[in-house]
């Protein structure tokens, strides 16, 4: 079988990291019988300081032939962040409808974080955040300036088909893992959105009675993450609660120089995208010391999602591996090590 796979390297160490997670893949494939057919695409911050946009006006219809995406990470000091974001990301994401944003985390060998000295197999969960729309809204305004009585209005959208598709999306995955789902709620406080996604969860839940379901306000889930985390497996939360447990979870299992992500369209009919969960690292661009670990993950779950499942567990074996031998590091890991020496370690790993 032959991938068309785009790669948007990006900003920043993001070219850096992307390189790597390349060269780890064309191991795999290469190994395993496959064969990814690459394209580069130049998108970023460098081509907006230039060119005056992220990426081409019809930057979408481009990439929608390709069978996945692989992004480094947008963002450079002098253009704004909403620039980036605005004109890269969030375009591909809703064009493409990745609703699903996932982020796997595991507790790293070789790696110190709060919870060292726990076994691996304790911590090893899965956060389904939704990536469409509830909080992360446009609706709402500033109302009296100026004046004693002035205001915000902050609105959240949550619909039926949205709440209820990625609700199913993590008892799907459940079922493909140890079947117990958490949901993160806060409908103490959020009187009319939590109480929605509760009922709909409740329902879905219903409909899935061989998977153990609870739910948990997110204060508390958040607590609970750092001290049992052992007692958790697929989260589900929306936009806002996802994002903020998943860097929680990031943090608590080795930092951000390990944590992959991917942008899922379940069905299938437009491409899925797949990044590190950190930025492109201004302040370590350029020095070739970013640790690539995060994107060769997000580069397993690319392959993954095109069904290689062997090659996928292969290259988190040899990641694995080379964390545990320690021999290569780079400077965050306690190393003095190279981006690239660690993502040819990883690719020698794979054998
Ligand atoms: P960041 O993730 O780029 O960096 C935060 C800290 O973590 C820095 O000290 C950095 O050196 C360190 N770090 C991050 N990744 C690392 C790695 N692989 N190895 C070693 N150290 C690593 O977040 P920051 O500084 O808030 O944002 C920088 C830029 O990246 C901004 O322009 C931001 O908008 C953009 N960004 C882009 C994202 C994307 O493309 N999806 C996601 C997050 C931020
Ligand atoms: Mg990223």
């Amino acid at each position: 079988t032959s991938y068309r796979i785009a790669s948007i390297p990006g900003d920043g160490i993001g070219v850096d990291v992307t390189i790597e997670a390349r060269k780890v893949l064309d191991a795999a494939s290469a190994k395993f019988g496959f064969s990814l057919e690459w394209t580069e695409f130049d998108w970023s911050c460098e081509r907006y300081a230039q060119l005056g946009s992220m990426m081409p006006d019809d930057g979408v219809a481009q990439l929608s032939a390709f069978d996945g995406i692989l992004l480094g990470a947008v963002g450079f000091p002098g253009v704004p962040d909403h620039v980036s974001l605005w004109g890269l990301l969030i375009p591909l994401r809703r064009a493409f409808s990745q609703y699903v944003n996932l982020r796997p985390v595991r507790l790293l060998p070789g790696t110190t974080s709060v919870l060292s000295g726990r076994k691996a197999e304790e911590l090893e969960l899965v956060i389904v955040r939704e990536n469409s729309e509830g909080e992360y809204s446009a609706i709402g305004g500033r109302h009296n300036a100026g004046r004693p009585d002035e205001f915000v209005l902050q609105e959240s959208v949550f619909t039926r088909v949205g709440v209820e598709r990625i609700i199913r999306y993590a008892f799907e995955l459940a079922r493909t893992r140890s079947s117990r789902v958490c949901s993160a709620t806060k409908s103490n406080g959020l009187i009319h959105s939590m109480p929605f996604w509760d009922e709909i969860f409740a329902e879905v839940a219903a409909e899935y009675p061989d998977v153990h379901s609870e739910q948990m306000h997110v204060d508390a889930l958040a607590a609970r993450m750092v001290q049992a985390p052992d007692r958790l497996d697929v989260i589900v939360g929306s936009n806002l609660f996802g994002d903020i447990l998943s860097d929680l979870a990031a943090a608590i299992t080795g930092g951000l120089g390990m944590a992959p992500s991917g942008n899922i369209n379940p069905s299938g009919e437009s491409p899925s995208m797949f990044e590190a969960v950190h930025g492109s690292a201004p302040d370590i661009a350029g020095q070739g010391i970013a640790n690539p670990v995060a994107q060769i993950l997000a580069a397993a779950m690319l392959v993954e999602h095109l069904g290689e499942t062997v090659a996928a567990q292969a290259i988190r074996a040899a990641v694995d591996r080379v964390l545990d031998e320690g021999r290569v590091r780079t400077p965050d890991l306690g190393g003095s090590d190279t981006t690239e020496r660690l993502g040819t370690a990883v690719a020698e790993a794979l054998g």
